[in-house]
């Protein structure tokens, strides 16, 4: 696996490959890599000839008082786990190297950024469209891929590639779950012994809202029961939100595609998950 810091040096090698022909495909990471980002890299390899893996923790997505500073930083171990799994390349970029000083531009989902987790943190999806933006131009990949477990962040950059015509392919890839059925997550390294066993309990309770909808329960009734099943197991539940998976508008009842989102907080630890289903 080669090892770039560089935009220029990104740029040379991922022109040669596509001078011979190849499709690439990338996989945006902020490092502190997990099997969830390890099964990203190896479907990139299922769609193209060259896989490139970025890691960069972005200081434009973390909002004041986030957990910027203390954001786990493996490089070490994650160049090893690339290297095992067979990356082509990694781009690992200072924040001098991806933010001019004087740079002006951000890029905007407007509505959709602000909604659930944007609600709670300001500005963060800006932060993510404008790095992933400015990634793509870098990489100009043929397919990217990003986990589904941040479904609003992929609803984000779907939204972004559709509305700016970028020509890249985007797949979402399903969650790699703990077998306690906690979603992995860079974040769930600072969970103390307690709070994982209470973890789980958040994709719980999205199995046991889908099965209450199933069993004809309206959805008022289905978001505020998963709220205090929730408060009441010693989390501090930011939202719990059934919505149509297309746009992450508030499902009506007869919507077919579903996304159930949840954000809440364990400790200082804010987790999300979300479970997808058809009706
Ligand atoms: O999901 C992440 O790790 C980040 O939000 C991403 C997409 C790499 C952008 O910084």
């Amino acid at each position: 696996m080669q090892i770039v810091n560089t935009v220029q040096a990104l740029r040379t090698l991922i022109h040669t490959w596509k001078a011979a022909g190849k499709r690439v495909a990338f996989v945006p990471t902020m490092g502190n890599l997990h099997a969830g980002h390890c099964q990203l890299v190896t479907a990139a390899q299922q769609h193209a000839d060259k896989v490139v893996v970025s890691i960069f923790v972005n200081p434009t997505q973390f909002g004041v008082g986030e957990d910027f500073d203390s954001y786990p930083r493996t490089e070490a171990q994650d160049q090893e786990k690339l290297q095992a799994i067979g990356a082509d390349l990694l781009f690992l970029p200072s924040v001098e190297e991806m933010y001019s000083p004087t740079a002006k531009t951000v890029v905007s989902v407007a509505g959709l950024s602000e909604l659930y987790c944007g609600a709670s943190r300001v500005g963060h999806f800006d932060g993510v469209a404008t790095v992933v933006c400015k990634l793509f131009n870098m990489v100009q990949p043929d397919v990217a891929l990003f986990g589904l477990k941040d479904f609003q962040q992929l609803t984000v950059i779907r939204t972004m590639v559709n509305d700016l015509n970028m020509p890249v392919d985007i797949i979402g890839i399903d969650t790699v779950r703990e077998a306690s059925g906690l979603a992995m997550s860079s974040r769930n390294g600072y969970l103390t012994p307690e709070q994982r066993q209470t973890a789980p309990l958040l994709y719980q309770s999205l199995c046991a809202a889908r099965e209450a909808m199933v069993a004809g329960l309206d959805y008022m009734s289905v978001e505020k029961n998963a709220l205090s099943t929730l408060q009441n197991a010693g989390f501090q539940p930011d939202y719990f939100h059934i919505c149509r998976s297309v746009d992450l508008a508030p499902a009506q009842q007869g919507d077919t595609e579903l996304v159930l989102l949840v954000a809440a907080k364990l400790g200082k630890t804010r987790l999300i998950d979300n479970l997808y289903f058809t009706r």
